[in-house]
């Protein structure tokens, strides 16, 4: 089965950068095939409706999740929603409005946010919550908020391996991508 993953923020050492990475190696071990799109894969041009033309990046994203059976967002939080970068991202699913099913309906949709604290970040869950059901995704009942004060000063490699260390954030993030998968393991089964 095959799961998308999107996330991060174009911050260099992005802790929801490493979160979605965590992701992505949970999901395989689940059995997963997984396409990752990183805040720079997802660093698109504003979703303008109607326009002839969508950048090569777009396209790939669009197609990317046309092909998924299951999603996983990983967002920053920002002024108490996701960032502004993954909702355009969001966005462009508009291109999949024409398609049976349209958008991400019948597609499990696991989501987490990373915050200055695990408040902050269910802020940016519940945002995303709503943006994937107008979506008509099949939101998963699991959601992970991450703190990342203590990982924020931290490099790539130190921050996701400080995330790695924190055997509560590991299975929460681990019962939310065994949902997903599950979920669209199943869904997969019965759509062939
Ligand atoms: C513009 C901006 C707005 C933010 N707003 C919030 C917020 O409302 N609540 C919160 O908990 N954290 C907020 N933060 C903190 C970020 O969520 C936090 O730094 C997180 O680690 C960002 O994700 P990243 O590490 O992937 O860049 C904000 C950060 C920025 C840059």
């Amino acid at each position: 089965m095959e799961l998308a993953l999107l996330g991060g923020s174009l911050r260099p050492g992005s802790a929801s950068e490493a979160v979605l990475h965590l992701c992505a190696g949970l999901a395989a071990g689940h059995g997963a095939r997984t396409t990752v799109h990183t805040a720079a894969d997802l660093d698109l041009p504003l979703y303008r409706p109607g326009a002839l033309h969508r950048a090569p990046a777009a396209r790939k994203l669009v197609e990317t999740l046309r092909r998924a059976d299951g999603v996983i967002i990983v967002s920053p939080t920002y002024h108490g929603g996701m960032s502004g970068l993954i909702k355009n991202a969001l966005d462009h699913a508009e291109e999949l409005a024409h398609d049976r099913p349209a958008y991400l309906d019948g597609k499990v949709v696991g989501v987490a946010a990373v915050g200055w604290s695990e408040h902050g970040a269910a802020t940016a869950v519940s945002a995303l919550r709503t943006t994937v059901q107008s979506l008509r995704g099949w939101v998963a009942p699991m959601a992970v908020t991450v703190d990342a004060t203590g990982v924020a000063a931290l490099d790539v490699p130190s921050a996701r391996a400080a995330l790695r260390a924190d055997a509560r954030l590991m299975r929460r993030l681990d019962i939310l991508v065994g949902q997903v998968t599950d979920f669209a393991d199943r869904h997969a089964r019965l759509s062939v």
